[in-house]
């Protein structure tokens, strides 16, 4: 990889079956950024055990959400796509990074605390230090740009703590890791039942999955809540309708969707023909997409090789940082 281009690096969680919301809010800023930054990407699979104890679909998930970054435009060739647990000098940075944590900051964050509540019998240390973990993701390939959700600011407002406390107790190492996202207003997908953005954990009937077969996403689009019409010409749109204009702006051509503001605005609007063509438009979008996914999850070599020369690029990334690392902490003699 080229050395004066910037470092990016991010990670994702092995949850599997990725949305509408995760293509159009993450994924496609990845594709893009692969093109103008030297990009490091990453399943975050050992961060998955903090909350996961049971193993058993950890790899179905490693691989699904590998074929599905693929299918997306990622490029394994243009980036270092890994699993975490491959690189073992992601663990040595974290143990050295875990005696810059204190107790009271980690106790404090937002999502150890939510995870403490829901899970009340399983609150281990690996929980505690689960942004400890997500620095030394970060801070091994001394990136400086991290493309993340607003979820993710406290996390990185931490990891920004401990790259400078490192700095500051052993010498300057690190750069300071920041938020990177191309369009200031990160793009939300409106979720199909007109509250909030399309998420996992909500109503799967509202989510639109890049796995759905085509008649399960014309059952959910056409699903989607209306109502008799507007009565005045130009009136505002009620935020469910908007919603739907919303999404067809992500899949359908301008002069569609022209036509339907048009009709809207002269009170002619039919929302059975609207949802009909939204319908199909997401099938067209969303189609091609699924079967790339299917056709990599098919064949395990490829996966595995994948894995392996990400593997290798991140370690090479991971490696010089770790001499630099055991000689400001002092490791070298
Ligand atoms: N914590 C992130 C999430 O929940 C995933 C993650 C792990 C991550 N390591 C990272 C994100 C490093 C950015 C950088 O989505």
């Amino acid at each position: 990889m080229s050395n004066q281009k910037e470092i990016v690096m991010s990670g994702i969680r092995p949850t599997g079956f990725l949305h509408l919301g995760n293509y159009f809010g993450a994924i496609r800023n990845y594709v893009r950024m692969q093109e103008d930054f030297e990009c490091y990407f990453m399943v975050a699979d050992l961060h998955s055990l903090t909350t996961h104890p049971d193993t058993k679909e950890l790899k179905e998930n490693v691989h699904r959400v590998l074929a599905e970054n693929i299918a997306c435009g990622l490029d394994p060739d243009k980036v270092a796509l890994y699993c975490q647990s491959h690189v073992y000098e992601t663990s040595e940075l974290y143990l050295y990074l875990n005696m810059l944590a204190y107790k009271g900051e980690l106790e404090k964050t937002v999502t150890f605390k939510d995870k403490a509540r829901q899970h009340p019998d399983n609150i281990n240390a690996g929980l505690l230090t689960y942004p400890v973990l997500q620095t030394a993701d970060i801070i091994l390939h001394r990136a400086k740009y991290v493309p993340v959700g607003k979820d993710q600011e406290q996390h990185l407002e931490m990891a920004r703590n401990f790259a400078n406390r490192f700095n500051h107790r052993y010498g300057e190492v690190f750069p300071e890791p920041i938020a990177f996202n191309y369009n200031q207003e990160l793009v939300k997908v409106p979720s199909l039942d007109g509250t909030g953005k399309m998420s996992k954990s909500e109503n799967q009937m509202a989510t639109l999955y890049l796995a759905d077969e085509d008649d399960m996403i014309r059952k959910k689009v056409m699903k989607t809540k209306t109502d008799g019409g507007p009565t005045a010409p130009n009136s505002p749109k009620p935020d469910y309708i908007e919603n739907i204009f919303g999404l067809m702006k992500l899949v359908s051509n301008e002069e569609v969707i022209n036509k339907f503001d048009n009709d809207y605005n002269n009170c002619s609007i039919r929302y059975g023909d609207m949802k009909k063509q939204l319908a199909g438009d997401m099938v067209n979008f969303i189609a091609p997409i699924r079967s790339k996914v299917n056709a990599i999850l098919a064949d395990e070599h490829y996966l595995k090789d994948v894995m392996r020369k990400g593997a290798e690029k991140a370690r090479a990334s991971a490696r010089a940082t770790m001499l630099l690392v055991r000689e400001a902490i002092g490791l070298n003699y």
